[in-house]
């Protein structure tokens, strides 16, 4: 198949439309990273993305909609909390999960009776929606086990030849995918950690936001997530990577001696220090170095740690999957 490679306008954006209405397979930007798109309501369309990013089909697609509104084609749910996490966080990357109405075919939700909804503030995304007519499916837009795509480049790196067309626009702005969080009990739950954070939600809620407690361990422990995805090793670089941590000076001299250690046994290093107070400039920055690091054909990445509260905490969640729990403690 050849991709086609349209531009971020409103011409291509008709076009790239069409091809999802027909049934076809769209990477497009979102404000978080690259979505791979499909129609959410046409069950063949949407396991041919299963396809193109070899992914697990267990694992359920978030859908995605451009207005508010649509959001009771796809659930009859709607509480205080709903409305409140939709009034601060909405267009934006917050993925809720809901009870789905039977609308939704089981190839989208990897048979769970609820489905992640979100609504992106990205305005070519929001623009392709609406133009399409459809509620979109849309995983990051990787081969699966990748990290995610945060350029053009990315996509068409990981899914050229395997998709109908790519929609080329700038960098994501985030960097890491939407918080995702279960709003069908009592206390909503975070299942993935985002830069929108659980005391973000807790501020608007008045009350607590819970997260899945498999986030807190490692996956050794034995803790099954509750989001499909997260189980499976992600974000992986071909690299062999370690996260340094403890105080800034002790983690740069850390891991200068071990670059200096490696390449003497003649190994390519790839190294990236985070400055304090750079969370959000972490998580723009972090999947795009992975990428970065194994086209320069890098032996091992070391990476120093970010404080675990708040975007931190997020960003780590996804260095130690990268890095596969692979930690020194200085
Ligand atoms: O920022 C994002 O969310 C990006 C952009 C494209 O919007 N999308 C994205 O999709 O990251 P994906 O498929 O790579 O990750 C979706 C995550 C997976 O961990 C999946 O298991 C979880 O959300 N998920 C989706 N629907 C779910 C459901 N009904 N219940 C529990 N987890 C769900
Ligand atoms: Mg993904």
């Amino acid at each position: 198949m050849k991709t086609l490679v349209l531009r971020d306008n409103s011409e291509d954006i008709a076009k790239a439309a069409d091809i999802l209405k027909k049934g076809g397979l769209v990477a497009f930007p979102t404000e978080t990273v690259y979505g791979l798109g499909a129609d959410a309501l046409n069950p063949s369309a949407v396991a041919a993305v299963y396809a193109a990013k070899g992914r697990p089909s267990d694992n359920p697609m978030i859908v995605h909609i451009a207005d508010s509104e649509a959001l009771s084609d796809l659930t009859a749910d709607m509480t205080e909390d709903m409305k409140k996490l939709i009034g601060a966080f909405w267009p934006g990357p917050m993925t809720m999960i809901v009870r789905r109405k039977p609308a939704v075919p089981d190839v989208t939700t990897g048979g769970l009776d609820t489905v992640g909804v979100r609504l992106p503030s990205n305005e070519t995304a929001r623009q392709l929606i609406r133009t399409a007519g459809c509620p979109v499916a849309a995983p990051s837009a990787n081969l699966s086990g990748r990290p995610s795509p945060t350029e053009p480049g990315h996509v068409i790196a990981d899914l050229d030849g395997r998709i109908d067309a790519v929609i080329v626009s700038g960098r994501c702005d985030v960097g890491i995918e939407s918080t995702v969080v279960d709003v069908t009990g009592e206390n909503p739950e975070i299942l993935r950690p985002g830069i929108i954070t659980a005391e973000d939600m807790e501020q608007v809620l008045g009350k607590a936001v819970k997260l899945d407690p498999s986030l807190l361990t490692n996956p050794k422990a034995g803790l099954r997530p509750k989001a499909p995805g997260m189980k499976y090793k992600h974000y992986a670089p071909k690299a062999e990577m370690e996260i340094f941590e403890g105080t800034p000076k002790a983690v740069r001299e850390a891991i200068e001696e071990e670059r200096r250690r490696l390449e003497s046994e003649g190994r390519k290093v790839a190294v990236m220090i985070f400055e304090e107070g750079g969370e959000k400039s972490a998580a723009h920055d972090l999947f795009a170095f992975l990428r970065r690091a194994d086209e320069e054909g890098a032996d091992d990445i070391l990476v120093s740690a970010l404080p675990e509260k708040g975007v931190g905490f997020s960003v780590m969640n996804r260095m130690l999957k990268s890095a596969g729990y692979n930690v020194r403690r200085i």
